[in-house]
């Protein structure tokens, strides 16, 4: 007798055929006071348990939506669809006890997603976000090893910090203990510190959880979320460019390939609600070049088709929506910024006046990724401190690293929620995360 997932089982199918097993999950419903269809979480399948009458009278009164048991069966093939398998129960055991779901997200009534989002602790039981949070795993694991299978190495950088590193944008205040006169941040992304270790390991990254104190109350902000950041030495813009087009596409297939049920479910309900494929959104993506357009091609552009925009004012989310989907209908990288809008890490171009700086537009959500060839010339970078009022005692370290061993090197964030949410086609970044922190929503 073997203790088996549901997704192991229905994988191998009749490979189980006739040997008894142990399933352990929750019961998603009971019908004609025969069938219990039961989730374990390990897919969004459904595993049908077949329960005889001595059972069912023994039992009714324990029998219920989401109460957890474990059965011990025999695995056959269904009466009806002779394709599929079911368990004929031999053993139930029952965890829990039946509950009332009336004022629950769980009752079957369709809830809209806001709604859901109020019971976020019981979120997980729905079939929406249980595959988005497989998926999600799936991403995580999937970069992971991309990474260490090209000699990356991952490198966990600071949370609570000094330092501002990119410059704008106000940042989340550390309550400090009382005797401690510095003042504390959350850091906004761990680049800074993930560049003076690319400078003597030559490739790294990091991946976790960074901080933003705008108010930003959109479908696409959260004010704690994921970020991937790989810092290459001997990188130019061109050649990180290249890099992230071709992460972001194995990504994607990586998904496409491994997550089929999942993405399945969730493309099923985008075309209900919007008329749309998801898996033709992601292989839209994989099909075409990225487009690479100069910023100062894209404002042109813009200005052409009646937006009033002038050269040096930052791209809005209006601005990159209609270049992406309705210009080009494709995904952009937009290159060469104005240094005026950008951090002072970036590298100053010959013209004096851009910097080697790329953002990467997909349809829906826009940026995607943001990075940079880093500068890397100790008198520019000193000139970009005084221009941009940065403390330099606070960044001296930083500084010096382009004395010890510098070279040229560049790297990118990707908004792994962002990404996230690219791919399950969720309209909200709230629901691609388990606890959404946004700035009037703190779990
Ligand atoms: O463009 P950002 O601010 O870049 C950096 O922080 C650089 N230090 C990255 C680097 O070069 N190492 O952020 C990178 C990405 C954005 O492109 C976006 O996808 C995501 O992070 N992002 C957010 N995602 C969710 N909520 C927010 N408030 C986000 N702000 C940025
Ligand atoms: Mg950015």
């Amino acid at each position: 007798m073997i203790e088996i997932s549901i997704k192991k089982l229905i994988y191998k199918k009749f490979f189980f055929l006739n040997k008894t097993v142990i399933i352990k999950g929750w019961i998603k419903y009971f019908r004609n006071n025969k069938f219990l269809i039961l989730n374990d979480g390990s897919t969004i399948k459904n595993l049908q348990i077949v329960i005889t009458d001595i059972l069912y009278k023994k039992y009714k009164k324990n029998i219920g939506n989401y109460v957890a048991v474990s059965i011990i069966g025999v695995v056959k093939k269904q009466l009806k669809y002779k394709k599929e398998i079911e368990i004929i129960c031999e053993k139930i055991f029952f965890y829990s006890s039946p509950y009332n779901i009336q004022k629950t997200i769980l009752q079957k009534k369709t809830h809209n997603l806001e709604k859901v989002r109020e019971q976020l602790h019981l979120r997980f039981y729905t079939n929406f976000f249980s595959a988005v949070t497989r998926i999600r795993h799936y991403i995580s694991i999937f970069i992971h090893n991309y990474f260490h299978k090209k000699n990356f190495f991952y490198i966990h950088t600071p949370i609570i910090t000094k330092n501002n590193s990119e410059g704008t944008g106000d940042m989340i205040k550390v309550i400090n203990n009382k005797n401690n006169k510095n003042n504390c941040y959350l850091s906004v992304s761990g680049q800074l510190e993930a560049e003076a270790a690319a400078l003597s390991l030559g490739k790294v990254y990091t991946f976790g959880p960074v901080f933003r104190g705008e108010n930003s109350n959109t479908f696409r902000h959260l004010s704690e979320f994921w970020m991937i950041e790989p810092e290459i030495s001997f990188f130019n813009l061109d050649d990180i460019i290249d890099f992230s087009e071709k992460f972001l596409k194995k990504i994607i297939k990586f998904i496409i390939n491994n997550c089929e049920d999942d993405l399945n479910f969730l493309s099923k309900k985008l075309e209900e609600k919007k008329k749309e494929n998801l898996f033709f959104r992601l292989k839209n993506i994989l099909k075409n070049k990225f487009l690479k357009i100069s910023y100062t091609d894209s404002i042109n552009i813009l200005k052409k088709n009646n937006f009033s925009i002038s050269w040096g004012e930052d791209l809005q989310s209006i601005h990159e929506r209609f270049l992406v989907e309705k210009y080009f209908k494709n995904t952009l990288i937009i290159y060469n910024y104005p240094k005026e809008i950008k951090p002072f890490y970036m590298f100053l171009n010959n013209d004096e006046k851009t910097v080697r700086a790329i953002d990467i537009l997909f349809p829906k959500i826009g940026e995607i990724i943001g990075g940079s060839q880093r500068e890397d010339r100790y008198d520019v970078l000193l000139n970009n401190f005084k221009k941009k009022s940065i403390n330099i005692n606070k960044l001296n370290w930083y500084l010096e690293t382009r004395i010890f061993g510098n070279l040229p090197h560049s790297g990118f964030g990707l908004g792994f929620d962002r990404l996230v949410q690219f791919i399950t086609g969720m309209d909200n970044i709230r629901d691609v995360i388990p606890f959404p922190i946004t700035p009037n929503y703190f779990y």
